[in-house]
């Protein structure tokens, strides 16, 4: 039986058959002073919620969907880095045990063969004194059917099963991310964010590839020159100017 290995992270830990949202209910325990490391995780979500205020497709035993509880004290940006700390862990995880090529789409989703398989939504809150406390919420595809998502997702997604040719234990696969998350944020903490960029700039679905960002005042096309020492996005743009994204989304032009 695969067990938790991990030192810090899912202690405690949560599950729940099904549950509206799991960063709702990692918002709600951290209300209630949950502690650092606290993970929730569900079976299905009724209420699964994406980015851009898109719902999330969480059907029962298809994906995993879970949260964890972050108050470790550190600036605001920090809650970009978690996810990319999440995105980071994710594809070593599918690298290495499971010999799937994912690929990291900054700053939040992880695509298979270019197709979207899992995403990340971190959100920040504060308690009553203030201080600043994040829950990093993925949603994986696990084991879902083509016809499943096909149903509903309007970005163009896969699954693991789907790539892989057969189904994956939803369970082994939690454990080994949960052991992989806490070992990338552990370095984070320590050596700082700019430990993490070389692999991310290794498992970087965009680097060097021609995109269009949109960001909240425009839109910008260019190529993808790397990523700087906190995480955000170089682009070397048609211009030819250097530019510094730190919230962004990116549409990629060219294969
Ligand atoms: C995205 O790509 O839009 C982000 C998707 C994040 C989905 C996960 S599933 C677990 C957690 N609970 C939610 O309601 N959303 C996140």
């Amino acid at each position: 039986v695969p067990h938790l290995t991990t030192s810090w992270l899912g202690k405690p830990y949560y599950y729940f058959p099904q549950i509206g949202s799991t960063n709702d209910e990692a918002l709600h325990l951290a209300a209630q002073g949950a502690p650092h490391g606290t993970v929730a995780v569900a079976e299905e979500q009724t209420q699964g919620r994406g980015r851009l205020k898109r719902p999330w497709l969480s059907a029962p035993r298809s994906g995993i969907y879970l949260s964890i509880l972050l108050r470790t004290p550190l600036p605001v940006r920090e809650a970009s880095q978690s996810n990319l700390v999440a995105a980071l862990a994710l594809v070593k995880t599918l690298r290495k045990e499971y010999d799937i090529p994912a690929a990291i789409k900054w700053p939040n989703d992880v695509l298979i063969h270019g197709k979207k398989t899992a995403g990340i939504l971190t959100e920040m809150q504060s308690d009553q004194d203030y201080t600043r406390f994040l829950v990093v919420g993925i949603g994986m595809n696990v084991n879902y059917k083509k016809e499943q998502l096909e149903a509903s997702f309007r970005y163009p997604g896969t699954s693991l099963a789907i790539e892989r040719g057969r189904p994956i234990k939803r369970q082994e696969l939690l454990l080994s991310f949960l052991q992989a998350f806490e070992t990338e944020h552990d370095r984070f903490v320590k050596r700082g964010f700019e430990s993490l960029v070389p692999a991310l700039e290794q498992y970087s679905a965009i680097l060097g590839k021609a995109v269009k960002v949109h960001t909240a005042r425009e839109e910008i096309s260019g190529k993808v020159s790397g990523f700087n020492s906190d995480g955000a996005l170089k682009l070397l743009t048609d211009a030819g100017k250097e530019e510094v994204i730190w919230v962004g989304d990116v549409m990629q032009v060219e294969g």
